[in-house]
């Protein structure tokens, strides 16, 4: 019994049994029998089946019941039964009772679902209904309806308790969770920053932050030596699978420390946000160098949860025949392969050939993939025939070859060629074969990164400039020498994910300033950027330290999600859009000007400014493409033959009319509607303008998540 003599629909069992109860909840589902009503009934804590039957309730009560539907908002007194032998439900946790009611109150009605929200079955061995085949923007447009679902609440409940441990931990080693500001300067991480702008200062901006580096470290230098924060971050980047525009960090920094106290600190941190969801991790965790890591994985974050690490075969073809080896070889390539063992079953010539080397590994950047099976203790493909005796008996025992095996050669006269796509291969591979077990959390430490990658012209910071080098006796000027510094940088990576990054800082202005400059800025950049934070390091500055993580990262793959947005309230979709409150969206030019961001008269030139747009300044201005006056009536002709037929589309898919297919039809969706292979798909037409076509199919990039 709780507030008001409420019970909790989930707290009760079989002790229960002859209680007179209060519910209050939602309708889940309900079963009707004719004479009986079945409902049941959901509220934070689980599920229970309460019952109107005209024995026990009193027939207004039963009428009342009648007009229930799904999602209604319900309170109902009455007696907890156990249930006869026989009806007891296996699906949830209170299965052996019921509720016998006496008296509802409908506290709030629902209008008709867009879709299920139920997640469990009625009847013992029956399928509750699911949301898997729901368009997930339409679960974000109705998100408050999806977070009803009991998997989702768990998922926040959970999280919830995941930062808990985490808050609970870091209070016990002495750390101090401290706010800092939303509304700042830009805080340089390698993204761009979403724009706040300012109606006091006409012209002038605030960033929001996409992390809080600067200012934990401003807090070391002010003294508190052990800071957290559990922290929004925002970054206009491009989009990836498990990214979002703003997401959150469990940020920290400590002073006085060195890179084992973080190794340690954060293997305990982690290993305790793991257990709350009932994962054991081994430590302490492993560690790799950031060379090895693409030396061995192709990635700075491999998956260490499966083998095909890589086996160098550079020198092994050093003086080799074979044409195209011979010719990247001499523009100082490298070769690099994986033995697929036991695989040559699953993985035909076929497969290999049109698949593999032709389609697949191009898609990764590579320009081929030289393959061979191994059988009867020597190599099988279409190019042995060119390789020496001497090169293949040192392939196969360089790579380990059994007989069953398939190795995996991809060269290249850049060495990051060969290793980006033998890593994307070798992820390609493990999905397809199943070799990554499930269930498992393999962490990693990533260390020793270098301290600068190199851009067109110049260099730019690996992870972010207050990052401290290996080294201080370099010259900025040197681009060679800065590429080949290494910095004090440390990734957490798990099972292919990077959950968290951090370093060791550079403690003092003068060899900030040198990265700077390293960095291409000049003094004058320097001062008007950082000058607030360089000057600060001339005030007895720690020498300190910390890492981020990413905490929507870590919970998902605690809980197992297939992304971060199931582990999110309220998340933006892949488009960075939020389909519920439609954000983001136009503003009322008023709303501009008021914030100086208009010239009088100028409203028209920006889409979204409040009046209508031309569709073609729309896309031009979201797809980042200036259009010259002469090329605007050729776009607008297009756009206009798209919008032609887009309504043609949407008009057939209502009516009795087929829809248009470019492959061989099957209206999986509407039945009794034929659909009929599209006239220009037949002529060729239709696929005319594809940068790639297999059979009757238009190849797109792949999707990413
Ligand atoms: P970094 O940029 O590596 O480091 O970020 C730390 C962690 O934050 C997570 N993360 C993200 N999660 C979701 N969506 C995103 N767009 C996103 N971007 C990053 C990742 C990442 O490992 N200030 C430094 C930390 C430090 O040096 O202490 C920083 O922000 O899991």
């Amino acid at each position: 019994m709780t507030e008001n003599g409420r019970s909790y629909c989930g707290n009760l069992g079989i002790a229960d049994a002859g209680r007179e109860v209060h519910l209050a909840g939602w309708v889940d589902a309900l079963r009707d029998h004719g004479e009986v009503l079945f409902a049941h009934m959901r509220d934070l804590t689980g599920i229970v089946q309460v019952v109107f039957s005209p024995e026990l309730t009193p027939s207004p009560v039963c009428e009342l019941a009648g007009t229930l539907r799904n999602e209604f908002c319900v309170a109902v007194s009455g007696r907890v039964q156990a249930r006869a032998e026989g009806t007891e439900n296996p699906n949830i946790e209170t299965g052996s009772i019921e509720i016998m009611v006496r008296e509802l109150s409908i506290l709030s009605p629902s209008a008709a679902l867009p879709f299920a929200i139920s997640e469990k079955a009625m009847v013992a061995g029956g399928t509750a209904s699911r949301v898997d085949s729901v368009s997930e923007d339409l679960r974000l447009q109705y998100r408050y309806l999806d977070l009803r679902r009991p998997s989702m609440q768990q998922h926040l409940v959970r999280r919830y308790r995941i930062v808990k441990a985490a808050r609970d931990f870091l209070d016990e080693r002495g750390f101090v969770e401290i706010e800092t500001p939303v509304l700042t300067k830009s805080t340089p991480e390698g993204a761009r920053d979403y724009l706040v702008p300012s109606r006091v200062h006409p012209n002038h901006f605030y960033a929001l932050p996409q992390s809080p580096q600067l200012f934990k470290q401003l807090l070391m230098v002010a003294g508190f030596e052990r800071y957290f924060q559990v922290v929004r971050c925002f970054r206009d980047e491009d989009l990836r699978p498990n990214r979002q525009p703003e997401f959150t960090q469990l940020d920290l920094e400590a002073s006085f420390i060195d890179e084992e106290f973080i190794y340690e600190l954060v293997e305990e941190l982690v290993t305790r946000m793991f257990a709350v969801g009932g994962v054991t991790l081994e430590r302490p965790f492993p560690r790799m160098l950031h060379r090895d890591a693409m030396d061995l994985y192709g990635t700075d974050r491999p998956d260490t949860r499966f083998g095909l690490t890589f086996v160098e075969a550079t020198d092994i073809f050093a003086g080799t025949g074979y044409s195209i080896f011979r010719q990247i070889l001499k523009q100082g390539g490298r070769i690099k392969g994986i033995n697929v063992k036991g695989q040559s079953e699953k993985l035909s010539k076929n497969v290999l050939q049109n698949e593999y080397a032709k389609e697949i590994v191009p898609s990764f950047g590579a320009k081929g993939m030289t393959w061979m099976r191994v059988a009867d203790g020597g190599l099988e493909s279409n190019i042995v025939q060119f390789f020496s005796e001497g090169e293949k008996r040192a392939v196969l025992e360089r790579f380990g070859a059994e007989d069953g095996d398939v190795i995996l050669m991809i060269a290249d006269a850049s060495y990051d060629v060969v290793v980006s796509a033998l890593g994307q291969l070798r992820l390609h591979l493990a999905g397809r074969l199943g070799l990554v077990p499930q269930g498992v959390f393999r962490p990693l430490w990533v260390t020793n990164f270098p301290l600068f990658d190199p851009t067109a012209d110049g260099v730019t910071s690996c992870h972010h400039p207050f990052t401290a080098p290996d080294r201080e006796d370099f010259d900025p000027g040197d681009r060679a020498g800065l590429l080949a510094l290494r910095s004090r940088a440390y990734d957490l990576v798990m099972n292919g994910e990077e959950l968290g990054g951090g370093s060791i800082r550079i403690n003092g202005r003068e060899m900030q300033q040198k990265i700077f400059q390293a960095l291409g800025l000049s003094e004058g950049e320097i001062e008007e950027k950082f000058g607030f934070f360089v000057r600060a390091l001339d005030y007895g500055a720690p020498p300190h330290g910390g890492l981020a993580l990413g905490l929507d990262r870590v919970t998902s793959m605690i809980l197992g999600t297939t992304s971060i947005r199931e582990v999110t309230a309220f998340p933006k979709n892949r488009s960075a859009y939020c389909p519920m409150t439609q954000a983001p969206s136009p503003v009322a030019v008023e709303q501009l000007e008021e914030l100086g961001l208009l010239q009088p008269g100028e409203a028209k030139q920006i889409p979204g400014a409040g009046e209508r747009q031309e569709l073609v300044d729309t896309l031009s201005w979201v797809s980042r493409i200036g259009l010259q006056a002469s090329e605007r009536p050729g776009i607008v002709s297009v756009l206009a033959d798209a919008m032609r037929l887009a309504e043609i589309v949407e008009n057939r898919a209502g009516g009795d009319e087929p829809l248009f297919s470019p492959v061989f039809p099957k209206n999986h969706m509407r039945e009794k509607a034929p659909a009929c292979n599209s006239p220009l798909a037949e002529s060729g037409e239709l696929l005319k303008n594809a940068p790639s076509v297999k059979g009757n199919y238009f190849k797109v990039a792949s999707i990413l998540d």
